[in-house]
């Protein structure tokens, strides 16, 4: 078993399509690093599909940590990148280095990732020379959902197509790994993934991009609340959950179970 690193996710651009996926607990994650997924994101929406919050701005330090424990504890092949949460990294590069750092030491992770462009460069760049691999988010980015309104596509118009371009290339130049690009045009994914050295993984923004991410439990079919267009459902673990409990309820009732 080799262990996936942000330079062998470097060295996949433009040779091997990078395959990403959240997990949020141990299980899951053994099963995804035995299925030999490239990278496991402890995503923050550990706050919609595993905490019941409406919005990722509830999600905080500990839950994140608790987390990213249980999922390093799982996988050992696959790189785990934790999402740093909401205000964790905005009130200053002390903040944001202390708590990237705890998600690595604590948390076992193997790198954080971030939401925004050209404005939290300063606070990537101090994460990464204090040694802790970076990855960007761009277009959707759902912490700032009090601040976009929705969860519809990004930068539709041009200029918000080169603010997002020069974003990308502002996180590049600051030394992050890869970026999420979410909710965008395929066409601009594209061009993003064309016009960086570094590798796009992609959510909602075409097959152009160098690898996809998807939310674990949308593509399982376990979180029915809401699931976004572009989600492809390869399993309804929710009808496979209920059939079983159902059986079992029925069984414990009338006397079947245990024998
Ligand atoms: O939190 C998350 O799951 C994410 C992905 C949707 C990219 O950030």
């Amino acid at each position: 078993m080799k262990k996936i690193t942000t330079k062998t996710i470097k060295e996949m651009k433009g040779r091997e399509k990078i395959s990403m996926l959240t997990a949020y607990d141990y299980p899951m994650a053994k099963i995804l690093d035995e299925a030999e997924i490239d990278m496991i994101l402890v995503g923050d929406s550990l706050g919609n599909v595993v905490l019941g919050y409406e919005d990722t701005t509830h999600v905080t330090m500990a839950d994140m940590l608790h987390h990213t424990k249980a999922v390093s504890r799982g996988a050992k092949r696959a790189l785990i990148v934790a999402d740093m949460p909401f205000l964790s990294y905005h009130t200053g590069v002390y903040d944001a280095v202390k708590n990237a750092g705890a998600l690595i030491s604590e948390g076992c992770a193997n790198a954080v990732k971030l939401e925004g462009g050209a404005e939290i460069c300063d606070t990537v760049r101090a994460i990464i020379n204090a040694g802790i691999p970076v990855m960007g988010h761009l277009g959707l980015t759902p912490q700032h959902i009090n601040k976009l309104g929705g969860h519809g596509k990004q930068a539709k118009t041009e200029e918000a197509a080169q603010k997002l371009l020069s974003d990308a290339k502002a996180l590049q130049d600051a030394g992050v790994f890869a970026v999420v690009l979410e909710c965008i045009p395929d066409e601009l994914a594209e061009k993003v993934t064309k016009e960086l050295d570094i590798a796009t993984i992609g959510i909602g923004a075409g097959a152009k991009c160098d690898g996809q991410v998807l939310v674990l439990y949308d593509i399982l079919g376990l979180f029915k609340d809401f699931t976004p267009s572009f989600v492809k459902k390869y399993a309804d673990l929710s009808a496979t959950v209920n059939n079983a409990v159902s059986q079992y309820i029925e069984e414990v009732k009338g006397g079947v179970f245990p024998q």
